[in-house]
């Protein structure tokens, strides 16, 4: 592997296994740091959340809910001895392309019947005879 690719910072799906190296950073940065409940929850809620590494060393992580087309971000942090590096800038513009690319996937996925005539009717209200595109 070329040196460029072994140093350059690369996203991943936060898992609970991540969650040991999320919380120390969290307590080394906040005075009121989450819990590992929140992350918990938030992984179990179906949040988008991501974990920034170099090689085996967590950089930092955001936590992104998509809701309605809307994304909010709950958490974005950089570890302590990576701050003021450019690295926060980067994940957030990570983050923004998380949240467009989930919302887009989300439009075109498939749904159980049930919740297919409650997104149709909510279409149909919204689009107001607009074209629309089923996917
Ligand atoms: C805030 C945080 C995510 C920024 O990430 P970063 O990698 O340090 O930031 P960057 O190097 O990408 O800098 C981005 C901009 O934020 C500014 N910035 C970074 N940390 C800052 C701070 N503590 N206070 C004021 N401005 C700050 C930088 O000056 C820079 O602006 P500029 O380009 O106009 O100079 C990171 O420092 C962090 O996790 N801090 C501790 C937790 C926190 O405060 N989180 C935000 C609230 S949830």
């Amino acid at each position: 592997m070329s040196a460029v690719l072994k140093d350059a910072p690369r996203l991943s799906p936060m898992h609970e296994a991540d969650l040991d190296g999320v919380l120390a950073i969290e307590k080394a940065i906040y005075s009121h740091p989450w819990t590992r409940g929140n992350f918990v929850d938030s992984l179990s809620a179906g949040y988008e959340c991501r974990c920034l590494w170099l090689g085996a060393e967590l950089l930092g992580y955001f936590v992104l809910m998509i809701a309605a087309q809307e994304a909010h971000l709950l958490n974005l942090s950089i570890a302590e001895g990576h701050q003021r590096r450019g690295l926060g800038s980067g994940l957030l513009r990570d983050a923004a392309e998380c949240g467009r690319a989930t919302a887009a996937r989300r439009r075109c996925t498939p749904v159980s019947a049930s919740a297919r005539s409650a997104r149709a009717a909510a279409t149909t209200r919204r689009m107001q005879g607009a074209k629309t595109r089923w996917c």
